[in-house]
């Protein structure tokens, strides 16, 4: 049986800065409430001109220029994405024909913030089931087109990017160990973005398609309850795959977490006994990018060269859904840089 690899690593941010001063031009907001409730201090703004295949295909290249591979070396290309660039052809399609790449399959996933650990269990099974040996991972939003600019309890949290992952079926153990999936509909309305529906008769027409001018319905959320849930649900989905695994706390070297609140990720961490110099945050520069965050949390670790072969990283995300979920990755990946 082969093992998943991550073989190459990239991310891409849009160029554009938001910060929590230009926020407080916008709505009856406060830099100092917004760093102190979720710790977020700027998140990046997608070009007008931009997709969100655009972000997800400059976040692959560099996982590819990382490998040293092309995209000729690609078996399949999966797309984790909640603000697809269509509702269809699936946005992986676009990412495979702006990489130049045809023939291997292409689809997107949608588990909103948890779609790239959800990717990741659905690449690693694929890979061990001997169906493809590459499999390139994107996580890509654009978080800032269905936000509503008027709603200060949600619009200050997102923000927008890509991170992307190549992974590589080999023999030698390590790379992906194994991964914990969980859902419950029964909170879908604590969190949500309705989907436009085509209108059932002649009589429900424009509003039906939600509030903002591309006809996309925007984020509601109950955050308080969110909060609560998530704080719950990550730290028994981190001891269930430690107890899977047969592992213990203390032997995870680094928590990649979903970044949505510097708190929830606290939370998480002191559940595990971690300090937080050994977990990834990049929630204060990036805002919450959704399924991008746990990837380009990730990449960022990896950059700034502090991923050593034969350690111990947990990932793990919740979200809208509620989905969560979690993977335990034996880091393997040679030539860190930094
Ligand atoms: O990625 C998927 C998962 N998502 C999450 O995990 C998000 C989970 N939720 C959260 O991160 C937090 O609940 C929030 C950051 C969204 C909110 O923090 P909170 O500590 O739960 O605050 P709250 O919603 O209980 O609101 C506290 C107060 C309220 O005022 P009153 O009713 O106490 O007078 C809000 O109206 O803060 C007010 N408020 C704001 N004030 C200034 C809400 N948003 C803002 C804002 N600026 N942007």
């Amino acid at each position: 049986m082969k093992h998943s690899h991550i073989v190459g690593l990239g991310s891409y941010l849009p160029e554009r800065v938001m910060t929590n001063h230009d926020l407080e031009r916008m709505v009856d907001t406060s830099d100092t409430w917004i760093r102190e409730r979720t710790g977020i201090e700027r998140r990046h703004i997608i070009a007008e001109d931009q997709c969100t295949s655009d972000m997800a295909a400059e976040a692959a290249r560099r996982a590819l220029d990382d490998a040293g591979l092309d995209i000729s070396a690609v078996d399949a290309l999966m797309v984790a994405t909640t603000t697809p660039d269509k509702i269809f052809p699936a946005t992986a399609t676009i990412v495979q024909a702006k990489l130049g790449g045809h023939g291997f399959p292409a689809w997107d996933i949608q588990a909103v913030c948890s779609g790239f650990v959800y990717g990741l269990a659905q690449a690693d099974a694929m890979i061990r089931a001997g169906l493809f040996r590459r499999v390139l991972l994107v996580g890509a939003e654009a978080m800032s087109r269905i936000v509503d600019w008027s709603d200060r309890s949600t619009c200050v949290l997102f923000g927008d990017g890509a991170g992307a992952v190549l992974l590589e079926g080999r023999a030698q153990p390590g790379g992906v160990l194994g991964s914990v999936l969980h859902a419950d509909g029964s909170y879908r309305d604590l969190l949500k973005a309705d989907h436009p529906h085509p209108p059932a008769s002649p009589d429900r027409k424009a509003l039906d398609f939600g509030r903002d001018a591309a006809g996309i319905a925007a984020i509601e959320m109950r955050g308080n309850e969110v909060f609560r849930v998530a704080v719950t649900k990550l730290g028994e989905v981190v001891n269930e795959i430690l107890q899977q695994h047969q592992l213990r706390k203390e032997d995870v070297d680094w928590l990649v977490p979903h970044q949505a609140n510097i708190r929830i990720i606290q939370a998480t961490a002191k559940k595990l006994g971690l300090s937080m110099d050994r977990v990834a945050q990049t929630v204060r520069e990036h805002g919450n990018t959704s399924s991008a965050s746990v990837p380009m949390a990730l990449d960022a670790l990896y950059r700034a060269g502090r991923l050593r072969q034969g350690q111990l990283l947990l990932l793990e995300a919740f979200a809208g859904g509620f989905a969560w979920g979690a993977n335990l990755v034996r880091w393997s990946k040679q030539g860190e840089t930094g």
